[in-house]
């Protein structure tokens, strides 16, 4: 087991609280974007989390009537995704990259992972084949060139792509209002792309 294997293995109790200052804020946001963001998700489609952790986003997507099935590579995260979601989801170990679900799904999601596809359009190619709607996962622009990520989605047949910036924090609590503020600016265009620069994420969603 090699030192970061090691460090989720050891993280794994309690990930979801504990790697988020506001779970409920940050991943009911998160959901909420995996439905509505490019190709619209509905009641019944299920949604792969691939590098799933704990199954955190699971129980928001569940609460949104989709269906869920996590896949990680730690086990000590399946046991507590399985813990966590009982019967009400499917939690496999698994690797992303070779990871085949067992019926094609309607979205594939990969989350603070995305680092650990091998190569990155063959990833993508691979997800293509049993993904129907739509791939959607987050992106730091200033650890990845956009252009090279968009091309390699292009190449894996998932060419029309929707960017939403992603502005609420993973490790500050924010107030209500702020959260609100925070979510508004988003969608500010020039500005939303300024801050980018310098911090946050941009949520994608790829879709044929
Ligand atoms: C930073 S955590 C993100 C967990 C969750 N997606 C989230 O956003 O909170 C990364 C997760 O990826 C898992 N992981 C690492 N390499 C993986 C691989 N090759 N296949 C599947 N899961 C992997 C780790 O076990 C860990 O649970």
């Amino acid at each position: 087991m090699n030192s970061k294997e090691d460090q989720y293995a050891r993280q794994a109790e309690e990930w979801t609280d504990r790697a988020y200052a506001d779970a409920a804020a940050y991943l009911s946001h998160r959901a909420a974007l995996v439905v509505t963001l490019g190709p619209l998700l509905e009641a019944g489609d299920e949604v792969l989390d691939l590098a799933c952790g704990d199954g955190g986003l699971g129980q928001l997507l569940l609460d949104r009537g989709l269906r869920y099935r996590g896949v990680d590579s730690t086990p000590e995260m399946v046991a507590e995704g399985s813990r966590r979601l009982g019967a009400r989801a499917a939690i496999e170990l698994g690797n992303l990259n070779d990871y085949v679900p067992p019926a094609p799904v309607a979205a594939t999601t990969v989350f603070r992972a995305l680092y650990y596809a091998r190569d990155r359009q063959s990833f993508f190619r691979h997800v293509a084949r049993f993904t129907e709607k739509k791939l959607v996962f987050d992106l730091n622009p200033r650890q990845y060139r956009l252009d090279e990520v968009l091309a390699d989605l292009r190449v894996a047949g998932l060419g029309r792509v929707a960017l939403r910036p992603f502005f609420l924090p993973q490790t500050v609590a924010l107030p209500g209002p702020v959260v609100a503020v925070a979510r508004a600016l988003e969608r500010s265009g020039p500005p939303a792309r300024l801050a980018l620069r310098f911090r946050f994420t941009y949520l994608v969603a790829a879709s044929r």
